[in-house]
């Protein structure tokens, strides 16, 4: 089974084709093209929708065409069209959706509309054939949450940020310390060569019951820190990234232990934890749960940074993973802005989806 999967909720325009495995275990990507617009919305400091949803049809047809290309078919060549029906930025949602269902319409394949967290939350699926039920970590520019995966379409969300994302977090303190946007990766850069006991920076929701995060806090007491310190020496921005990493990685590590605890009251025992979304590239973050994992005799799915930020193949593996299961969706499915993964807890949560 081959499925096309676009993805367009953010600034990545991205479009891929996966194929099953015999015996249904994991998959393989034939191709993943992702075209990301840092460039045109670095000069804001941040994403500006109506910018991300003219790059997005700016791209897309041809990234499509590229996709099969590469994956060496032409459209009849794949079994389904999936794409990315939010949550996200409506525009961008928008192009993608359109561009997917016109496709299956045109071609005669089965749409499926994919939830984008999904994406995130199935890739250890696709990369280490993680067996559910598990633990997924998914921290991004606009999402923040601990969900049990309990099966293809049936999470339960432990907690999620009640303010910032950490991405966002990432990028705030980037910018104040005049890095370049997307910050996250600047900030992990410059902190190597900081000292992360320089400022003793809030650890917001530490040892907090349940699974929610907090990180505003913690960015505004890095603006602070700013404000005091006046004229900002390289030393003082080096020690203020890593100070600041050091805090969100303490954080995160609490965190997810906080939301194995939460996981273990179900009764079921999590089968491992996978990260998603771009703070997934974070290194600190990666090595600090690759301990708290080998110290909970817990496996720790990573996958590689380029599956962790968005892109297509992510997308067309949860539409694998539907399609699989006979879960397609009519044309008229309607974009979504705003999707929680489980409709239950958007009720009892006010956190972003
Ligand atoms: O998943 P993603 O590519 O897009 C969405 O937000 O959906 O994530 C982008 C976010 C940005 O906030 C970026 O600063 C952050 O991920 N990021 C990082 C790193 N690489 C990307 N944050 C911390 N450390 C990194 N190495
Ligand atoms: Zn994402």
């Amino acid at each position: 089974m081959r499925v096309l999967g676009i993805e367009t909720t953010c600034d990545e325009t991205a479009v891929a084709v996966v194929a099953s495995r015999m015996g249904g275990d994991g998959g393989d990507i034939l191709s993943n093209e992702v075209m990301s617009q840092i460039a045109q919305h670095a000069a804001y400091g941040g994403v500006v929708p109506e910018i991300a949803a003219r790059a997005h049809i700016d791209v897309l047809d041809r990234l499509i065409a590229r996709a099969l290309a590469n994956a060496g078919l032409d459209i009849s060549g794949v079994d389904a069209v999936a794409a990315s029906a939010g949550p996200g930025l409506i525009g961008g949602i928008l192009v993608g959706l359109t561009a997917a269902k016109a496709l299956a319409l045109a071609a005669d394949k089965p749409f499926i509309a994919v939830n984008h967290l999904e994406a995130h939350a199935l890739t250890g699926r696709l990369t280490d054939r993680l067996d559910f039920p598990y633990l997924a970590l998914l921290v991004s520019g606009g999402h923040t949450q601990l969900v049990a995966v309990q099966g293809v379409g049936d999470y339960r969300r432990l907690g999620s940020t009640v303010d910032d994302a950490a991405g966002e977090a990432f990028d705030k303190v980037a910018k104040m310390l005049g890095l370049s946007y997307p910050g996250g990766p600047q900030v992990e850069r410059v902190a190597e060569a900081g000292d992360p006991r320089r400022f003793d920076f809030p650890r917001p929701m530490f040892g907090r019951e349940g699974a929610d995060f907090s990180l505003s806090g913690l960015k505004t007491a890095v603006r602070q820190e700013v404000a005091r310190l006046g004229a900002l020496s390289e030393r003082d921005v080096a020690d203020l990234c890593a100070s600041f990493q050091a805090a969100i990685v303490d954080v995160i590590v609490d965190r997810v232990r906080s939301g194995l605890r939460l996981f273990a009251q179900s009764g079921a025992r999590p089968n491992g934890l996978v990260i998603g979304g771009g703070v997934g590239a974070n290194g600190a973050i990666r090595r600090a749960l690759t301990r708290l994992c080998s110290e909970a005799g817990l496996r720790f799915v990573s996958p590689p940074p380029a599956l962790c930020s968005d892109n297509g193949a992510i997308v067309a593996w949860a539409g694998l993973e539907r399609f699989a299961r006979g879960l397609t969706n009519d044309l008229d499915f309607a974009a979504r802005p705003r999707w929680p993964l489980d409709a239950q807890a958007s009720e009892l949560h006010h956190g972003k989806a």
